[in-house]
Parts: structure tokens; sequence; C-alpha cells
């Protein structure tokens, strides 16, 4: 086991009608927030106007910027970093998804840089301040509701960078699963994904001696595959949703990763196809998970028996490791193909055009300085291509 810092500081406020808390949770903090959201979805049901009712019988007063997009541009993040200075706001309240919440935490940070926040961005700067977060949560998925992470888009570049800093940690995540049982199936099902993801790329190490968190990491992902299903039968399965929104929190607020190197090539891959081609992070991430599989998985083969054995329950013998494993990455992509996932590249609608300039990009070949993706194996952009190009399907 490696050496290690956990802090994880995000006070998780769970269950039914929790949202209506919001106001009373933020008030200690805040006299004035800015309340940011989504392309709608939250009016539609409701929760918007609970939200306003409760931050005004709690005296918090606040602006309001919507209009968040999946894939959360750098443009509207200018917007919301003037309208705080503007408008002294101490405090911003993310209501929505991965994508309000990491625009959120970019437009925290960004009120105290001085120059383009997208700097921080491009050039993995360290900040040393930012305005409070808080949220209330409507998706499981990215897990951005107890990460320190923020994923943005800069249209113009057509790039799409992460960045993470202790400073970017929520200070209040609120989460109803009441409120996910609005979300459509593809949006359940590309979170799910992207939970099974976050799991992933801890899960898959050459560290060795790590045995708490590889169960942690097996009872994690074993939780959201017999939970998710239940929910593509009926998107109002309080206990299911209760199960998934723990899973998506857990999976994404560090604590699997401790001890372990983490590998993460899956995520940088994927963010080539967000950024060229605007699809949805998770959709992406079930098609390039499996072809990945395939391509490290000789690396460590033990590591990928053991994901065979006590994730995926294959019980064939353990002579043929090689078949082991193809069975367990089979089964994974039989779960994501009932939860009405992508399988490959095209059904993403993404064509050969661009597959090498996007591996480039990938490991910033591109850009001149070449850096490898992953730990478990390292890839270098001729890698990164052989595993686009084994998923064109
Ligand atoms: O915009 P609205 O109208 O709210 O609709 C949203 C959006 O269209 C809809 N939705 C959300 N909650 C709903 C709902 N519809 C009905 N009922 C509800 N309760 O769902 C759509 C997708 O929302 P989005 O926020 O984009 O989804 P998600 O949470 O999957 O976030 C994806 C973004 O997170 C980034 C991804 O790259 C992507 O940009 N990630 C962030 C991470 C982090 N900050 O730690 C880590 C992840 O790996 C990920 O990269
Ligand atoms: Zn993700």
């Amino acid at each position: 086991m490696n050496n290690f810092t956990f802090y994880s500081p995000a006070r998780i406020v769970f269950g039914r009608d929790t949202q209506k808390e919001i106001g009373a949770l933020i008030k200690p903090h805040a006299k004035k927030v800015l309340l940011h959201y989504g392309g709608g979805s939250i009016k539609k049901s409701g929760l918007y106007d609970q939200v306003v009712r409760s931050l005004n019988e709690n005296g918090v007063s606040f602006v309001e910027l919507g209009g968040v997009v999946p894939n959360p541009r750098l443009s509207l993040v200018h917007e919301g970093i003037a309208l705080c200075k503007k408008e002294q706001v101490d405090l911003v309240l993310a209501v929505g998804g991965g994508s309000v919440i990491d625009s959120a935490k970019a437009i925290a940070m960004g009120v105290y840089y001085e120059g383009d926040v997208w700097e921080v961005y491009a050039n993995g700067l360290k900040i040393d301040k930012a305005l409070p977060v808080a949220i209330v949560l409507t998706i499981p998925a990215a897990g951005s509701e107890s990460s320190g992470d923020t994923v943005i888009t800069n249209e113009e570049k057509g790039r799409k960078y992460g960045y993470g800093s202790p400073h970017l940690r929520p200070l209040i995540s609120v989460m109803n699963p009441e409120l996910f049982f609005t979300l459509p199936k593809n949006q359940i099902a590309n979170g799910v994904a992207d939970m099974m993801s976050h799991v992933f790329e801890r899960y898959f190490t050459n560290t060795t001696h790590v045995d708490l968190t590889d169960a942690l990491a097996e009872a994690t992902l074993r939780t959201i595959i017999s939970n998710a299903p239940k929910l593509m039968e009926d998107p109002h399965d309080y206990d299911a949703w209760a199960e998934i929104g723990f899973a998506g929190t857990v999976a994404h607020n560090s604590l699997l990763g401790m001890g372990r190197e983490e590998d993460w090539a899956c995520h940088d891959m994927e963010h080539e196809l967000s950024a060229a081609y605007d699809v949805a992070h998770g959709a992406g991430l079930a098609v390039l998970t499996p072809a990945w599989m395939r391509y490290v998985h000789k690396d460590n083969i033990d590591m990928f028996v053991q994901f065979a054995v006590n994730v995926m329950h294959v019980d064939k013998g353990l002579r043929d490791k090689e078949d082991l494993v193809e069975e367990a990455i089979l089964r994974l992509q039989g779960f994501y193909r009932r939860m009405g996932l992508p399988q490959s590249l095209k059904e993403l609608r993404i064509d050969n055009k661009q597959l090498t300039t996007m591996a480039q990009k990938a490991t910033r070949f591109a850009f001149g300085k070449e850096n490898t993706l992953g730990g478990l194996k390292k890839l270098r952009w001729e890698d990164v291509l052989r595993i686009y190009e084994s998923c064109q399907g």
C-alpha cells in the first residue's frame, strides 16, 4: 500500500425531502448565493420552486444563472464569474448533475483567479482559494458532489479538460433519491456507466497489499450491477436509487483510490470523444472500457481474474485465465447492453476520421509533449489509437 492522505470533507445530507433543508444548511455560510442550474429539468420537476422557497425562508438571497449544458461550456463559466463578482456572491449553489456542479466549481475558483480560468485547467495551475460550493444533486453519475474535480469544455478550442483541487471539494451536498425519479433511461444508464468507471479507474492497479480498497471497490461494483437494472424496470424504486446514489458518491470521493496507483486512461480517452463529438460521458465510457480491458489485461492478468471472480461471478476453472477474463468482459458488455448503452463508436455516431487526432490529443502528443495515459499499463498515442480502432464496430 502506498502512502496517502485522505481528505474528503463534503457534508453529505442524504434522504427523502432533504432538498427542503438547503436554505438552512447554507444560512451559516452565506448571505447571497449564485443559484446555478441546467436546461430546465429542475423547473419541470418543481425542484427549482422548492429550493427558492427554502432559500427565502432562511433569508438567503440569490441571483441565478441557468443554461448549463451537458459537457459544460467555458463561455457560461465566464458569465457566472462576472455575475458573482458584480453581485458579491459568497457561495455557489449548484442544483443539477455533474455538468452544473462542474460549472459551479469553475465559477467558484474563477472569482478569485485573476486571468482566464481556462489557464488553470490547461496548465494544471495550483489555486489557493475558491468560493464554497453547495449542491442539490439531481443525477447520480459524475460523483462531482463529493469530488474536488471539475471538467469543462472550451468550445472555441475543442478541448475538454479536468482539473482537481482540495479547494473544490463541495461544502454541502444534498442527495434525495426521489429527485432521480424523473431521469430518462439513457441518463440513468450513462450515470451508472460513469460511476462504475470511477471504481474501475481506481480498482485496476499494479499496487499490491490493498485488500481493503479492493474489497470496497468490488462491493461498490456489485451494488451498482445488482441495483441498476431495477431502475430500468421501475425508475421510481427508491431503495434501488438510494443504493445507486450512495454508490456513485463512494465511487468518486477518493476513498477507493487510497494507497493505490490509479489509472484514468479510459477517462482521458473518453474526454476526447466528448470534446470532438459532444457524446455523453458515460456512454463513451461504456464503449471504451471493455476495449481498454482487452488491450491491457495481459499486463496484470491476476487483477483481471480477481475482477472476473469477485465482481462478475465467473465460475469457470482458474487454469485458463485468458478465457476467464474474456468471459468477465463479455458479461460486463452484456450488462451495458441490457442498460441500453452503446457498444461501439459507430453507435455513438463517431466515424474514423478523427481517431488519430484524438489519440494524439489525449496523450498531448499533439501539443509537443507526450504524456502516457494510465497506470496499470502506460499507453502512448499509438496504443490509444489501437483501442479506439478496436471499438469502431
Ligand atoms: O440540464 P437539465 O435540464 O437539468 O437536464 C440534465 C441533462 O440534460 C438531465 N437531468 C439531470 N437531472 C435530471 C435530468 N433530467 C431529468 N430529471 C433529473 N432529475 O440529465 C442530463 C445530463 O446531466 P449532466 O449533469 O450532464 O450529467 P452527469 O451528472 O452525468 O455529468 C456529466 C459531466 O460530468 C463530468 C463529465 O465529463 C460530464 O461533463 N464529470 C465530472 C467529474 C467530476 N467533476 O468529478 C468526474 C466524471 O468523471 C466526469 O468526467
Ligand atoms: Zn467519469
